[in-house]
């Protein structure tokens, strides 16, 4: 296979204490730069592709693209399907040549959670394919939250044993009070460490930490400086990024940072040169400034040097 699977690229991880980072690409520019950042870092590298990323590229043009940053960063390099929610959805990438698929069943009720997780598995693992499931609701807590307010949206130990032992799923997403986007906290970011660190101890396998994106500063003052407008934006601080991975996170999503460092750079083009009108001088610096966040990510979570 062209592809490393999710299963040995996480299972070296965990082992090893470091995570690998899953950074989303939906076009040549991203995946270059996620590629690029893997090479010269020499780190193994999670190319995760969506649902939408699929409908926006279409499904022949992104998986070449990913083929061909696999064989030129020759590092390893897992295709992943991220947040498929549906049986087809997982199926038509199996078919493809993905070498790893996460079903989103975190909205359904447990038992149908476990029931489609478990079929997915089944035939994913036939096919040589890993599997990453998700138990709990990703979504930012504000300020103080009580016991009974966490154990509603967060993901339960006990359950997260009982899910990974029902379905056979290879890692594990869960919910500890991080969120998709760019505004993940109001104040302290507040992430449930102790939850995290008994769920490890229960379920034994690479832990997913979905919705990890820091929203760098730097990043955010470059894109006000050139007219982007996200007051309040707000990420998942480096030093929480190193205690979740000591405590057994062992792949951490990233879109939002690459979304901001490709947009502010295009912004800054468009306002400094506004004669330019060539894409490779537009998109060019996108690609360095996307690739400068992802060796920072991989430098963080320990994989550069793994490959
Ligand atoms: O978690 C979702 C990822 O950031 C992908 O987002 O569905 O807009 O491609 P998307
Ligand atoms: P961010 O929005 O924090 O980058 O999270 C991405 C993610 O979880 C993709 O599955
Ligand atoms: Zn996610």
């Amino acid at each position: 296979m062209i592809f490393a699977t999710l299963k040995e690229v996480l299972d070296r991880a965990r082992a090893g204490k470091y995570a690998v980072g899953a950074f989303n690409i939906n076009d040549m520019e991203i995946a270059k730069a996620i590629g690029g950042a893997a090479k010269e870092e020499r780190s193994p590298v999670i190319l995760a592709v969506s649902p939408s990323a699929i409908k926006y590229a279409g499904i022949e043009y992104i998986y070449e693209i990913a083929r061909v940053t696999a064989d030129n960063s020759g590092v390893p390099t897992v295709l992943h399907l991220d947040h498929g929610t549906s049986f087809d959805d997982c199926i038509q990438c199996i078919r493809y040549g993905w070498s790893s698929v996460m079903f989103d069943g975190s909205k359904l009720p447990f038992e149908e959670n476990v029931k489609q997780t478990a079929d997915i598995v089944r035939i994913a693992h036939a096919a040589g394919v890993s599997v990453e499931a998700e138990l709990g609701k990703l979504a930012g807590v504000e300020g103080h939250v009580s016991v009974e307010e966490k154990d509603a949206i967060f993901t339960n130990p006990g359950e997260a044993k009982l899910f990974v032992d029902r379905t056979g799923v290879d890692a594990l997403a869960v919910a500890i009070g991080t969120s998709h986007g760019a505004y993940k906290f109001k104040g302290e970011a507040n992430l449930d460490f102790p939850r995290l660190e008994n769920i490890e101890k229960l379920v034994n396998m690479p832990i997913v930490l979905h919705g990890a994106s820091g929203v760098p500063k730097y990043v955010l003052d470059k894109a006000a400086k050139y007219g982007a407008k996200l007051p309040g934006a707000a990420g998942v601080p480096n030093d929480a990024i190193k205690t979740a991975i000591s405590l057994g996170v062992a792949k951490i999503n990233i879109d939002t940072d690459i979304r901001l460092a490709m947009t502010a750079a295009i912004r800054q083009v468009l306002a400094e040169k506004p004669e330019e009108f060539d894409p490779r001088k537009i998109f060019g610096p996108a690609e360095d400034a996307m690739k400068a966040v992802a060796k920072g990510k991989m430098q963080l979570f320990g994989s550069s040097g793994r490959a």
